[in-house]
């Protein structure tokens, strides 16, 4: 299975693609994370990404879809989840172009922008090992300092206040017309994304089922 994971910044994908990965057997592709990942080992493709990021910007196309080519390279047939990709509607075309008549089945998890603002401005991650905290929410409220893996807790650069604003406008202008994309081919599922992450999750098993 190609299942595409859309939604807003902190519409859930990461934490639903979570469960999912564990409950259907699929490779995680979390372009978001690889970033992060590249970023902090202060490889070429992390400087060139951080300018974009830190700005609430995306990357570009073309360094996203030659990620991709080579990830699916690696994990030729096997089931990928497609976290934060694609983004844009160039990017939705190159995937087509990859997958080359392979259908990829498309979730968009839906959330207004008041309740993203309040869990991205609550959220807090492990640097070392990527986990997402958020007692606000109670999402592993016994959030200390250090992770249960001694990695240091800290908030993404890209959960300042402004920055959140710039990627919701961001995904309003060039990720809802992915949304449209799949819906005009009838590949498109919407799931509510409000509601604690197991109801969230029954929700999308509905679909998958
Ligand atoms: P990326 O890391 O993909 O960020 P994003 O899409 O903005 O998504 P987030 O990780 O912020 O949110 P999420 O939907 O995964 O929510 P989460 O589950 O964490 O991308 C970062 C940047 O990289 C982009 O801005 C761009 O620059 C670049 N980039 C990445 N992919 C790219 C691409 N394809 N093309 C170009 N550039 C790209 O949840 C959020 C919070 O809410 C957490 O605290 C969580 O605990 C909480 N929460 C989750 N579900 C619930 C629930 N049901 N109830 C209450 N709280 C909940």
């Amino acid at each position: 299975m190609i299942l595409i994971l859309l939604g807003a910044p902190g519409a859930g994908k990461g934490t639903q693609a979570e469960k999912l990965v564990e409950e259907y057997g699929l490779q995680h592709l979390s372009t978001g994370d690889l970033l992060r990942s590249a970023v902090s080992d202060n490889t070429e493709l992390g400087r060139l990404a951080k300018r974009y990021m830190d700005q609430g910007q995306l990357v570009p196309d073309d360094v996203i879809l030659g990620i991709i080519r080579g990830y699916l390279k690696e994990h030729a047939g096997e089931g990928v989840l497609f976290d934060g990709f694609p983004r844009t509607v160039v990017q939705a075309e190159g995937l087509d172009g990859i997958l080359n008549g392979v259908e990829a089945r498309t979730i968009s998890l839906v959330v207004d922008d008041q309740r993203v603002i309040e869990r991205l401005s609550a959220r807090r991650s492990c640097r070392a090992c990527g986990r997402v905290y958020n007692p606000a929410l109670g999402i592993n409220p016994a959030s200390p300092d250090r992770c249960a893996c001694g990695g240091e807790i800290y908030q993404r650069d890209d959960d300042k206040a402004e920055t959140i604003a710039k990627r919701l406008s961001v995904y309003h202008a060039q990720t809802e017309p992915v949304v449209e994309y799949y819906r005009s081919r009838n590949l498109l599922v919407e799931v509510d994304g409000a509601g604690s992450p197991d109801e969230v999750f029954n929700r999308i098993r509905k679909v998958l089922t």
